[in-house]
């Protein structure tokens, strides 16, 4: 009896706290998963933002030394072409830590030199938490 009680509670215990870790904490993603800089191959930053799921709460987390790089957000037309007009958040200051805080599309450029148009950019979209 002992036995199968252990075989039914530790599994329902564990989904218990897997589904507690997944709606209370918050993530904190680092921006590719390396530094801030040129990708070796344009689409780098949109399949490295496409592989993730980001929930109201997370955080980016770029790492880059500024001023050689910078974080811009910018509309999704300034993003198409890569401009920084109009920006709606600059972060001039290396490393940046980014929270999002609503839920919708947003995106990122540098605008240093012509960076964002080999690749330094990327949108995020961003889900309701749970
Ligand atoms: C795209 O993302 C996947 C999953 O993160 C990764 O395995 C793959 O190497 C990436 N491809 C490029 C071109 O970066
Ligand atoms: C980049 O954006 C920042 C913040 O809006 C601005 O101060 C700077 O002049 C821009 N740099 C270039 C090269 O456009």
């Amino acid at each position: 009896m002992a036995m199968q009680n252990g075989i039914i509670t530790v599994p329902v215990f564990l989904f218990a706290v897997l589904m507690l870790l997944g709606t209370s904490f918050c993530l904190q993603y680092i921006v590719g998963d390396s530094i801030w800089s040129i990708p070796l191959t344009n689409n780098f930053y949109s399949n490295w933002s496409s592989s993730y799921t980001f929930r109201t709460g997370d955080a980016l987390y770029f790492d880059f030394d500024s001023p050689f790089y910078n974080v811009i957000e910018v509309s999704r037309g300034e993003w198409e072409s890569c401009t920084a007009n109009q920006p709606y958040k600059a972060f001039m200051e290396g490393p940046a830590t980014v929270p999002l805080m609503q839920k919708g599309v947003f995106y990122f450029i540098c605008n240093v030199s012509n960076y964002c148009a080999l690749g330094l950019k990327f949108s995020v979209t961003v889900e309701e938490k749970p």
